[in-house]
């Protein structure tokens, strides 16, 4: 094992510790941190690796120690006792057991820093783990075998870590005792890898020669290496910039998490500072709004601060009282971030069912949250090779590039110049399952540029002329459920009761508006898009609208649901079981799809989801069509 000269240090900090508690955590208290993940596949060492740091450093935690030696026994506080090879051995078995789920963080200390290191799997199959471990990250230490040299692996790693944003990379030559500390193999590897690192926009990596097994350039430097001369692990460890100090000197933006009005006489906004800094009397602007005012206080639990930099949970208060609630962006007011509704992303796919281009995800940014939906993907990038793939959608941890729609502005930044107003998650509103991570890389100019426009003939007067207050009732259910026929009777039923009606019944539309559209998914979401859009413009020009639409997605219904006025829209569910419509069979269709002759049939090969919570629910083995349409023209009317 190479010389290891870290005894003196922790012998140092141990006194501390018995002579003076309060010193010893003042000290560890002004530590700064920093996070890192380790990237390489098993056999690159990486479990060796992390074993050795945890064991050179002497500072782990006792019960982390328990957990990871079978004799817990043996372990010294100065952890001279360890067995090297047993706690490597502990550390490998805990990331097989946890190898699917997550990624396994590990803390230690030296006497100038906290680390916190991220453990992730290898394989492609784990990149949502990496691009997760990635995310917080400051550095990344990308594992060589200095057998192997630079593998399809070491790509793949070292372009999530870009894209993650991670600027410090350790390109980490393993296993240098195995190939007898030659210099050569060193050389060739680092020169392959500079070349690959440069094609994909890396700018620079600090290269050096270690083995984790021996322990060489880990602490201390190897005389097995006289020819190295760079920092070793450890040292560079401890000096690289961390992101707070980078972060601290951009511009000052503070996502409010949460508004503090305990009486009349205090309002203070809450949140965590993501880049730079604010002292008293700092001009700010909120946004979305855009509402200027200047900080007065900036209060912690320790009381009042001079001022406070990125990093840093904080409450300030302000000069005014202007708008301001969760989600908004407290800024300098002279460089504020850009608000945008449409946006090119980079997106991850995370979940085990693949992205439904056009459907309504949350797209939660920060404290921001707001409902949006993914075009079809630009391209899929393939993190093997990097080539650029064309591609219909994002399956479980595909990487692409799409534009997303967002269905109000949010305040943001691109992720390349700050990762908390940049970067975002996609939530499945059904199941509220995280499907996705992305990253914003710019708003598109078409919504920096098409502006609602305002006209003077608008929905009040519409409605006010037709005396009446707009709506959409819309029918889902099977087909052959009966909507078309109910539809057509409430239809008849307000006409005469002089009200301006609209029907939108699906076959119908297939003809004209949505001809080019047919019954996948895709398909079937777009259907529903576009009647949706069609609606909100009739219900503002005044109309009652009547649709009737399988609409079999839950998520499409409350996408429609969304975009109209609250109260607008009636969920009418037609609930007719299936035996009982494919017993009726009126256009033959059931028996068409029954013998594979008609294929994504909703309810024999394609799926209906029924309404949770309908405004009306009809059923139909029970109420007669002219009894369903008396209900529902009596719901609409408020007469029920
Ligand atoms: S939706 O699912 O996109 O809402 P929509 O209501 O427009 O469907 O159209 C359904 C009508 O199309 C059915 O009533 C039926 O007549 C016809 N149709 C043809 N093929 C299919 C299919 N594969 N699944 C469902 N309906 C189909």
């Amino acid at each position: 094992m190479a010389d290891i000269d870290t005894r003196e240090a922790v012998y140092v900090t141990d006194t501390l510790i018995a002579e003076d508690i309060d010193a010893y955590l003042v000290q560890h208290e002004h530590k700064t941190m920093l996070r890192f993940i380790t990237c390489g596949s098993v056999d690159d060492g990486k479990s060796t690796l992390i074993g050795r740091l945890l064991y050179d450093s002497k500072m782990i935690f006792e019960d982390q120690l328990d957990a990871l030696t079978a004799d817990s026994k043996k372990v010294g506080t100065q952890g001279q006792e360890i067995d090297f090879a047993l706690l490597v051995d502990g550390l490998a078995a805990e990331r097989e057991q946890g190898i699917t789920i997550d990624v396994a963080y590990r803390f230690f200390n030296t006497e100038k820093r906290k680390f916190i290191v991220a453990d992730c799997p290898g394989h492609e199959q784990y990149t949502r783990n990496m691009v997760t471990g990635a995310s917080t990250a400051d550095l990344a230490v990308i594992l060589i075998d200095a057998r192997k040299g630079v593998l399809v692996q070491t790509r793949r790693h070292s372009y999530l870590c870009h894209l993650i944003g991670i600027k410090n990379i350790v390109l980490a030559v393993n296993k240098m005792d195995l190939v007898d500390y030659d210099q050569a193999v060193f050389d060739g590897i680092v020169k392959d890898y500079a070349e690959f690192a440069k094609s994909i926009g890396i700018e620079s990596f600090t290269a050096m020669p270690i083995s984790g097994f021996k322990g060489d350039n880990i602490t201390s430097l190897s005389t097995n290496t006289p020819w190295y001369a760079g920092p070793t692990l450890v040292e560079h460890l401890e000096t690289v910039e961390v992101l707070s100090s980078v972060d601290a000197d951009k511009p000052f933006r503070l996502p409010v998490q949460w508004v503090n009005r305990p009486n009349l006489d205090f309002r203070g906004f809450s949140g965590l500072i993501s880049t730079g800094s604010v002292k008293p009397g700092d001009k700010i602007r909120v946004l979305p709004s855009g509402k200027t005012s200047s900080i007065t206080r900036i209060v912690t639990f320790d009381g009042d601060l001079e001022e406070a930099v990125a990093g840093q949970s904080v409450t300030v208060c302000f000069e005014d009282e202007i708008d301001c609630s969760r989600g908004s962006v407290i800024a300098i007011a002279d460089n504020p971030p850009q608000t945008a509704d449409q946006f090119e992303s980079t997106i991850v796919w995370m979940a085990d069912e693949a992205l439904i281009p056009g459907r309504a995800y949350w797209l939660k940014l920060g404290t921001q949250m707001v409902s949006a939906t993914v075009a079809e993907p630009k391209y899929t990038v393939n993190v093997n090779t990097m080539e650029h793939m064309a591609a219909k959608t994002l399956d479980l941890n595909a990487i692409g590039v799409a534009e997303v729609t967002a269905d109000k502005p949010i305040v943001f930044e691109p992720y390349a110049e700050n990762r908390a107003l940049g970067g975002f998650i996609l939530i499945d509103k059904m199941t509220n399952a995280t499907v996705a991570a992305g990253m914003l890389n710019f708003s598109l100019r078409r919504s920096q540029n098409v502006h609602w426009q305002a006209v003077d003939i608008d929905r009040t007067q519409h409605a006010k002329l037709k005396n009446q207050k707009p709506a959409v009732l819309w029918f889902t259910g099977l087909s052959g459920s009966g909507k078309s026929t109910i539809a057509n009777l409430v239809e008849k039923k307000l006409h005469r009761m002089n009200r301006h009606t609209f029907l939108l019944d699906g076959d119908n539309v297939r003809h004209g508006l949505n001809k080019d559209l047919g019954f996948t998914e895709a398909d079937r979401i777009e259907n529903i898009r576009r009647v949706g859009e069609v609606s909100k413009l009739m219900t503002d020009a005044g109309l009652i609208v009547i649709t009737a639409f399988i609409s079999p997605f839950q998520a499409d219904r409350e996408m429609v649901r969304g975009m109209l006025q609250d109260g607008e829209f009636i969920e009418v569910f037609i609930d007719t079981p299936l035996k009982v419509a494919e017993a009726r069979d009126v256009k033959g269709l059931y028996k068409k799809a029954r013998s594979g002759e008609l294929k994504n049939f909703t309810g024999i090969d394609s799926p209906y989801e029924a309404p949770r919570n309908p405004e009306v629910r009809i059923d139909t083995t029970v109420l007669s069509p002219e009894e369903a349409a008396e209900l529902i023209v009596n719901t609409l009317l408020g007469d029920a």
